[in-house]
């Protein structure tokens, strides 16, 4: 866990911020005095129901949740018809904004129909409610298509992040059982297209598959290989469907979607949202946690749709409260470093929502590059993803916010779908650094090793949520028992264990310490230290590996390995560093790269056999080496930095 220095300095809300605000304390007191009555508000005001639910919570089959059980809807109908319905068809849903400068926008009544052609594609492909699609996309409008088309179809989607490898999109596929990839020809990243189609065709060559269809975007125009039985064009097969399409209605706890996240060992977690609950909550956030007003607000979530932040805060969320956003395709300094500070100003962002890592970033390129632009729009920033350190707070609304800009740090999980610790915008006095409190009908508490909450400030224990939540996790896909010993077994079944240590200040604000498990926090991504020891051992040099999770400037964590190689294998310094990086980019993709690889003779062990991380994380932190009295050999440390000092 890092230190944090608790700040001298709060914000309190500005009262005209205040006065238009959508987060309420009446919010706070409605949850209070009934918490299922509260939820069943929310999904009534929020959501359009095909068949109205009259049953809330169903918790008794803990921790199996079922929300609003009964109900029927439709969530693209939500995310798209309805508004056209309300008469705001002609409202701009979405500002595309590419890597090579072309645009697009996208009416709510264009997406409508777009959604309907990808849904008629979709079913003629053979999907329907309940096949599951892979999507391994970029940043385009298509991808946004996509997930709603299968929304409207009640097909789970499973997105795979672009910057995952072959191998990582196959183990995908063949978990989730889908049946029709979606994907483009290329990406362009940096100016520069970069082959995507390619990884699929290699997934698909790693062993049996179930995908009877790939379905392709042409994005860059780049030379794809092509196989007749299984490829299809998108202008082809998309392009000639009906823009009518009628949304089927399904059951509330309907699957929606699939996203893969790394656990503690090699084996990703397929993470289960199902579709009200999910829903209300994406919804509801966005609205009371980034102040969506949809009528005068033009917001803007960074985050990649690969992404449980995209998938709730570009797809669902924004889009079931009807607002209007942009689609950024391209990186923050293609073609320059005021590329983000020019599109706020282009398109008048009034919110922008991004994770403490760009920020860093935008830190040591320098404030004088976002002043050159006018950013007098911005009203609301936010931040997510890890913790954000209060310096890069107070730069983030100095130079970013004019100096008045609320800032919401917003905890949450793939696993809890929507925001869950967070202050309010115009309500909460804001405390650089902690997320502070969690959110109206949301509850948390901290406890100690044995399971007793911990109230006194600056104790640190583990964050439990105590009560279901609407857009929780279902399950993990294919292993309720993983589900179930991942995060309702470490304080028995009435906590949620949520992986992430935690105090309190002495003014009832938490503080998120950072992952208690072998889960690294890197740019805001999680990876897990099992899954690249496992990639590195799957080297033919490499005998044993350790990853540990070492504090980094900019990144916040950065992936660190030792390895032992095997016998005959030569240390050639970088070039041995060299290869067994690629590796790991190979086998997983390139953001588990280590950013630096050690080559050493020996792993710190205790009796037991388990490696000691924090003995190697004192190393790779370049701090002097704790405690090794429970080391099977407590020579091991000294050889190791012999080792290391001697290069
Ligand atoms: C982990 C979840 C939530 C979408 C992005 C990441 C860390 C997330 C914060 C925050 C401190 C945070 C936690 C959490 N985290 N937001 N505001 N302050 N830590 O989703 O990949 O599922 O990772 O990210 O450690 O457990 P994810």
């Amino acid at each position: 866990m890092r230190m944090r220095i608790v700040s001298d300095t709060s914000y309190a809300p500005d009262a005209n911020f205040a006065a238009g605000a959508n987060g309420k304390q009446e919010l706070f007191d409605a949850a209070a005095a009934d918490f299922e009555g509260f939820w069943a508000d929310q999904a009534r005001e929020r959501i359009t129901w095909a068949k109205p639910f009259s049953q809330t919570l169903d918790w008794s089959n803990a921790p199996f949740a079922k929300w609003f059980a009964d109900g029927q809807l439709n969530v693209a109908y939500n995310c798209v018809d309805r508004h056209v319905e309300a008469g705001n068809g002609d409202r701009v849903a979405i500002h595309f904004e590419g890597d090579q400068g072309d645009t697009r926008t996208i009416t709510y009544a264009d997406l409508q129909k777009e959604v309907s052609k990808t849904a008629n594609a979709l079913s003629e492909l053979g999907i329907g409610k309940g096949d599951r699609v892979a999507i391994y996309m970029p940043m385009i409008p298509e991808t946004v298509f996509t997930m709603l088309a299968c929304a409207r179809l009640g097909a789970p989607h499973s997105v795979v992040f672009g910057g995952f490898s072959a191998d990582a999109l196959h183990t995908r596929i063949v978990d989730a059982d889908a049946t029709v990839v979606v994907t483009t020809d290329g990406q362009w990243r940096r100016g520069k297209p970069a082959p995507l189609k390619a990884a699929v065709d290699e997934s698909l060559t790693r062993g049996e598959h179930p995908v009877k269809h790939v379905l392709v975007v042409k994005r860059t125009d780049s030379e794809v290989r092509w196989n007749d039985d299984i490829d299809k064009w998108w202008h082809d097969v998309v392009d000639r469907q009906s823009d009518q399409h009628t949304p089927e209605p399904v059951d509330a706890e309907h699957p929606l979607f699939i996203l893969y996240t790394s656990g503690t060992t090699g084996k990703p977690k397929g993470i289960l949202h199902t579709s009200g609950g999910y829903l209300t909550q994406a919804a509801y956030t966005n609205s009371i946690v980034h102040d969506v007003h949809p009528e005068s607000d033009v917001y803007w979530c960074t985050a990649d749709v690969g992404w449980v932040t995209g998938h709730s805060y570009i797809v669902y969320g924004p889009l079931a409260n009807g607002a209007t956003q942009v689609l950024y395709e391209g990186t923050p300094d293609t073609p320059h470093q005021g590329r983000w500070w020019e599109i706020v100003q282009k398109y008048g962002v009034t919110i922008l929502y991004t994770a403490p890592t760009a920020i860093r970033t935008f830190m040591k390129w320098g404030a004088e590059i976002p002043a050159k632009y006018d950013l007098s729009s911005i009203r609301v920033l936010g931040s997510v993803g890890e913790p954000i350190n209060p310096e890069a707070w107070r730069w983030y609304r100095k130079n970013i916010g004019g100096d008045k800009a609320p800032i919401v740090d917003t905890w949450w999980q793939t696993e809890t779908g929507a925001i869950m610790i967070s202050p309010l915008p115009g309500l909460t006095t804001l405390e650089p650094g902690s997320a502070q409190r969690p959110i109206p009908g949301i509850s948390a508490e901290i406890l100690d090793d044995e399971g007793n909450p911990l109230t006194e400030p600056e104790q640190v224990g583990y964050l439990v949520l105590t009560k279901p939540w609407p857009s929780m996790l279902r399950t993990i896909w294919g292993d309720d028992q993983r589900y179930q010993d991942t995060y309702w077994s470490r304080f028995g079944p009435k906590y949620y264990f949520a992986g992430d240590g935690a105090k309190y200040d002495a003014d009832g604000n938490i503080w998120l310490l950072g992952r208690v498990d072998d889960v690294m926090n890197v740019s805001g991504h999680r990876l897990s230290t099992a899954e690249i020891e496992s990639a590195l051992v799957s080297h033919e040099s490499v005998a044993e590996a350790a990853v540990v999770g070492a504090s980094d400037e900019t990144t916040g964590q950065a992936v660190c390995a030792f390895v032992i190689l095997r016998e005959g294998f030569a240390d050639n310094g970088d070039d041995t560093v060299q290869e067994l990086r690629n590796h790991v980019a190979k086998e997983i993709g390139p953001i588990a790269k280590p950013r630096q690889i050690m080559v050493v003779p020996e792993l710190p062990k205790t009796r037991s056999g388990k490696i000691m991380r924090r003995l190697l994380k004192d190393v790779a932190e370049n701090r002097e080496v704790g405690d090794v009295t429970t080391l099977a050999d407590s020579t091991v440390m000294n050889l190791i930095q012999a080792g290391l000092k001697k290069d």
